[in-house]
């Protein structure tokens, strides 16, 4: 059998450009060469075309010492030997079915979500309306367009957020009337569309879906445990090592567990993804179990909760990168 040649794509134009170049490099050492040729693909700030890079010491570094791909080189089209693209892009211009839409376009295959369950699941005022179709349970939420809008229907504390932001970027909880205008214009400043959502109080979990073997699988879940003096699951919170543990599996009761696991997988359904999601939930006091958003290409390092959640539940991260090419390979036709 040939080796087949993979190309990993990472960086781009979104704020979430360095996660992407850590998940790649991450893959790009722990993938079975045996299988796979691994072709690192970087896209600049600027978005200009693709550069191959050969390691870590091919990037530059941001002021936190965080890769970056860099500005100038030799930035090339797509290698039309390249048998199948791995997108580890997050957020803007790569979750969100543009990246998608372009390697359609030019024919290229590639794993996970295609152009609609990526652009749906990137907008939660969407992927909201799509979870209640299928009868999950969402925090009530109110689509607003307009910075002047004043508050009905929500009692305090409540959520506002951009459509279709990530990493926290962008997410204010508002306490008190006097907060809301000034929440609105951060929100704003992401997204010309926003969500008002009423706030859930209760657990932050977290739930891995693969396709493996053609069918849909879930991991056990996880809990995501705030140490530090954050209110909610915010940026600082997300990217400061200390500030939060990722309990695998999550201390809930089996039953919880499981039911977790199932609805995790009707979301995944419900989008109509492909290959991988991980799915992330609420769950309440009274044991409500919420669905609070679905990402189609989850932070992917081998210490991400994705590649940990299927480590826990059987799968090493080297088996966990094969599955999933070769889930894309056997969807080709
Ligand atoms: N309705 C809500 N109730 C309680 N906490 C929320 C709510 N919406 C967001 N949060 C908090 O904000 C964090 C980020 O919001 P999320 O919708 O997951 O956006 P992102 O795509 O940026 O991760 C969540 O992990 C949670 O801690
Ligand atoms: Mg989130």
């Amino acid at each position: 059998m040939s080796v087949i040649k993979v190309g990993l794509i990472c960086g781009g134009e979104s704020d979430e450009h360095e996660i992407s170049c850590l998940s790649a490099l991450s893959i790009f050492d722990a993938i079975d060469r045996e299988k796979f040729q691994p072709l690192l693909l970087g896209i600049s700030q600027d978005g200009e075309g693709f550069i191959e890079l050969q390691g870590r010491e091919d990037f530059d570094s941001d002021q936190n010492g965080l890769p970056v791909v860099p500005e100038k080189g030799n930035f090339q089209a797509l290698d039309p030997e390249i048998q199948l693209l791995f997108p580890l892009l997050h957020g803007a211009n790569g979750e969100d079915g543009v990246f998608q839409g372009y390697a359609d376009f030019l024919g290229f295959n590639y794993l996970g979500s295609g152009v609609l369950a990526s652009a749906t699941a990137m907008d939660k005022a969407v992927a909201k309306e799509v979870f209640i179709q299928s009868g999950l349970k969402v925090a009530r939420g109110e689509v607003v367009r307009d910075k002047n809008w004043k508050n009905q229907n929500f009692s305090y504390p409540f959520f506002i957020k951009p459509a279709t932001g990530g990493s926290s970027r962008g997410t204010v909880k508002v306490k008190s009337e006097s907060e809301v205008f000034t929440a609105i214009n951060e929100a704003f400043k992401y997204d010309d569309k926003v969500l008002i959502e009423e706030a859930i109080i209760g657990r932050e979990i977290e739930c891995g879906v693969l396709i493996i073997d053609g069918e849909v699988k879930s991991s056990l879940p996880g809990e995501i445990k705030i140490v530090g003096a954050h209110e909610f699951y915010d940026y600082e919170a997300k990217y400061l090592d200390s500030a939060t543990e990722l309990l695998i599996p999550a201390p809930i009761s089996d039953q919880l567990s499981e039911a977790v696991q199932t609805l995790a997988k009707k979301a995944f359904t419900a989008i109509g993804c492909e290959g991988l999601a991980r799915v992330d939930f609420f769950i309440t006091n009274e044991d409500e179990i919420i669905i609070n958003e679905i990402n189609t290409m989850p932070g992917f390092t081998s210490k991400s909760a994705f590649p940990l959640l299927w480590k826990a539940t059987g799968l090493s991260y080297q088996e966990l990168i094969t599955v999933l090419i070769e889930g894309g390979l056997a969807k080709i036709k």
